[in-house]
């Protein structure tokens, strides 16, 4: 059974790229994929300052483990500055060296509809330094997709799930 694990990369309480992450996971484990989810609110994060993996405290190596095995990835990547926000970034910066040569997909998500070129910051971090592929097309979401804290336009679900056969079909 193929593995994934889906990064969720906002640290907001009522995040939204968590509810794309949240319906992500019910997709995946519909088609009989294993999943496990690192929520970046739910780990004791550090910053990244170029230490040995082996000295980050045991969230991070855990997470870092968990990366390491797994056969894709999933990103829920907020839009901060027309880019990757900073807590995913940093999260990137120290765990690159677990997911080379594996595929991910992106899940962009921003506060404007013109946002998601965005993800090709991501796109080009993934590839120049870890060599993993993403698979096409993106999944993009705005504010407008949601509704009371719930995902509102369901076409995002459709679009989550055609990337997600792609991937398993690339595996
Ligand atoms: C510091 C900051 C910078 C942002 N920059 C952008 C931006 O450049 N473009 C955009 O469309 N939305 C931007 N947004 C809006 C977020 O992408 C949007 O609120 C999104 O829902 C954040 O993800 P979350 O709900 O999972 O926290 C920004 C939000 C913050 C807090």
């Amino acid at each position: 059974m193929p593995h994934f694990t889906l990064i969720q990369g906002s640290l907001r309480k009522d995040s939204r790229t968590a509810l794309l992450i949240d319906a992500t996971a019910d997709i995946l484990q519909k088609n009989n994929v294993e999943t496990s989810v690192i929520d970046l609110r739910s780990i004791d994060m550090q910053f990244c300052d170029a230490r040995k993996i082996e000295e980050y405290n045991s969230d991070i190596q855990k997470a870092y483990d968990i990366l390491k095995q797994s056969d894709a990835y999933m990103f829920g990547m907020p839009v901060y500055c027309y880019s990757v926000s900073g807590p995913l970034k940093n999260f990137i910066d120290i765990t690159s060296g677990a997911m080379s040569k594996k595929i991910a997909g992106i899940l962009c998500n921003s506060g404007g509809v013109r946002s998601f070129l965005a993800a090709a910051d991501l796109m080009k971090i993934l590839s120049f330094e870890s060599n993993v592929t993403t698979v096409q097309p993106i999944v993009h979401a705005y504010a407008d997709d949601f509704q009371s804290g719930q995902i509102f336009n369901e076409d995002i679900l459709k679009r989550i799930e055609k990337l997600a056969l792609a991937m398993l079909h690339d595996l």
